[in-house]
Order: C-alpha cells, then structure tokens, then sequence
C-alpha cells in the first residue's frame, strides 16, 4: 500500500515548497494538484471559454497528465508541456473560477487518486484531505495571514523580475480565498482529523520539520 500525506491551505500559504521538501526528504513524489487545475484554465483562457455551462462542455477536451523530470512535475496539456505557463495570476485567478466546476473536479479528481494509489505521494490542494484522499495517513492544514501570503507572493514575482503591485495581491488573495472556501463543491477548509500549522512566524524548515515529526507519529 502506498503513503499519502495531503496538504491542503489557501493560496500562498507555501504548500508547494514546503510539499516538494517533505516528498524529497521522505523520497516520496510531489503531486501539485494546483498545477492541474491552472492547466485546465489555461486551456479555457487560451481558448476564450467562459461560464459554467461552456466550461462543463468543453473541459473534456483538455487531455491533462504530469510526468516527472529530474524530480520536477512537468504538466502537459493535450501533448504540450505547459508547466511554464502555469504560475501568471491570471491563470492562478482563472483557476479559482473554474476549479468550483464540478465537471472539471471529477475530471481531475480520477488523475489524482491514481497517482496516490500507485505512488508514495505528497499531494496539495485545496480538498486532498477532504475529498480527493480521505484516508491519507496524514493531513496538514497549512495557512498564513493573508499579509505574510501577499509579502511572500511579491517577494517571489520580484525576484523573479516580475512587476508587482503589493495591494493588488492581497486583494486577490482575499477574493481567493473567499473563492475556494466558500464553493458549493470540495470547498476548502480544514479536515477534522487535520493537523493546523500557521507558518505566518515560522521558518520554511521549521515547517518542513514539523511536518515530517508528524509524519514519524503516524507512519
Ligand atoms: O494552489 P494553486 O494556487 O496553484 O491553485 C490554483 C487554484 O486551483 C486555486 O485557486 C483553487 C484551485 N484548486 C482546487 O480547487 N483544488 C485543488 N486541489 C487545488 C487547486
């Protein structure tokens, strides 16, 4: 039987960097759940689909898988590798739109568990430890303030040379979180059997220490 840990948290809460360490140092795979979404919108906003009815019909036409390089989840959407396009806000917001579409979820939804069926997985989202893998040996609720996600966020498109503007992000972030919390479908919250880490005043790997004690109590 395979190990699932889920991660789950809101936008900007560091789940992918705390998940890629974690996966590493357990020598687990990093499944980034978000990624597929973002493809999926990619797809829509490439195409110039909107609305919910329009999303339902042409959703199955985006052909989504991953496969790994050197470690890295690559995505590649009907035969393309768009892993690069995947991290521009407007796709990120576009996600949030159309990830509450319940033919998109069942769609990605098949993709997810298998890849936790066959493979020793740490997996985040929004729903993993709510919907996608209920029964994951362990689940983490990671947040933040929504300032420490914003500064974390600028910081990171700063770096990367992006142009930011620090108010517009905490904006989408809180039109975000607004967004996946409070969806009628898989909305994000906190699992019952979850554990609570706020990493607003803690290290990366005070983080990634944290989880993986917790992952030594139940393993
Ligand atoms: O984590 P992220 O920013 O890459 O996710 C992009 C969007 O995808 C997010 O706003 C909500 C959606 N999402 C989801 O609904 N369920 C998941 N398991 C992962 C992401």
């Amino acid at each position: 039987m395979s190990m699932n840990i889920a991660i789950d948290g809101p936008a900007g809460a560091g789940k992918s960097t705390i998940a890629k360490k974690v996966a590493k140092e357990l020598s687990f795979i990093y499944v980034d759940t978000g990624a597929m979404y973002r493809a999926m919108a990619l797809y829509l906003l490439e195409k110039g689909i909107s609305g919910d009815e329009k999303i339902s019909e042409a959703c199955h036409d985006a052909d989504i898988s991953i496969r790994y390089e050197n470690g890295e989840q690559q995505v590649i959407l009907n035969g393309k590798n768009v892993t690069a396009f995947l991290r521009k806000e407007e796709v990120g917001n576009m996600a949030s739109v159309s990830s509450a579409n319940p033919e998109v979820r069942t769609h990605l939804l098949k993709l997810q568990r298998n890849l936790a069926a066959e493979n020793n997985v740490v997996m985040d989202g929004r729903d993993i430890g709510t919907n996608v893998l209920p029964n994951a040996d362990l689940k983490i609720y990671l947040t933040a303030s929504s300032k420490v996600r914003a500064e974390r966020r600028y910081k990171e498109l700063v770096e990367k040379g992006v142009e930011a503007d620090f108010d517009k992000i905490e904006e989408d972030i809180i039109i975000r979180d607004r967004q996946d919390m409070e969806r009628e479908i898989a909305p994000l919250k906190q699992a019952e059997d979850a554990v609570l880490v706020d990493s607003s005043d803690m290290t990366i790997e005070e983080v990634v220490d944290a989880i993986v004690a917790e992952f030594e109590k139940v393993k």
